[in-house]
């Protein structure tokens, strides 16, 4: 099973519990989603199955099937709803950043770490978001995986406090919350 399957299945992006968490980071910061946003949550990292890689050049291009079903399913103009959650695709394709981008990020502060561990640990995601952390400088390999999502944690409610409220009021500069998108 590939990276990106399990990770739907068993891993960070489980299929039941990542919207759950995306949708009481939505209420948190919006206040109650609508049936078709809903939709959006539920099916904005479906393309996640099969991707070989997380981050790679593959499970970048993950909302690019969310994005169609939502247009489908709720209107064309729930497609760049979903494109828009992912910093790195919207930053590589030219697309602004959408609201659920940070419904997306702030999903983690409803993530207990030993859950979201035992789920990164499991799907075997772990590695490469802390070699890619590494790689950043975010959090060095010799930390503890408990400490990597201390971190990471604190940096995504942090930044999705502050970008979710401006949402609406003024465009999101991508270009300023480059850090880690794994999630
Ligand atoms: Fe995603
Ligand atoms: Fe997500």
């Amino acid at each position: 099973m590939k990276i990106g399957t399990r990770s739907l299945v068993f891993g960070v992006h489980q299929f039941i519990w990542h919207p759950i968490t995306v949708y009481l980071a939505w209420v948190n910061l919006y206040g109650k989603p609508t049936w078709k946003e809903i939709v959006c949550i539920l099916v904005h990292d479906w393309g996640y199955f099969g991707k070989p890689n997380m981050d790679g050049e593959e499970g970048l291009k993950h909302p690019e099937l969310g994005a169609w079903l939502a247009s489908k399913i709720c209107g064309p103009e729930y497609h760049d709803l979903i494109l828009g959650h992912s910093r790195f695709y919207s930053k590589i394709n030219g697309k602004e950043i959408s609201k659920l981008c940070w419904a997306d990020k702030l999903s983690i502060k409803y993530d207990p770490w030993w859950l979201y561990l035992l789920r990164a640990n499991l799907s075997g995601e772990l590695e490469e978001y802390r070699e890619n952390a590494s790689i950043s400088g975010f959090v060095k390999r010799e930390e503890s995986h408990r400490f990597w999502f201390k971190k990471l944690k604190e940096l995504l409610v942090e930044q999705s406090k502050i970008e979710g409220k401006k949402y609406g009021d003024k465009l999101i500069d991508s270009s300023k919350t480059e850090l880690n998108c794994s999630i």
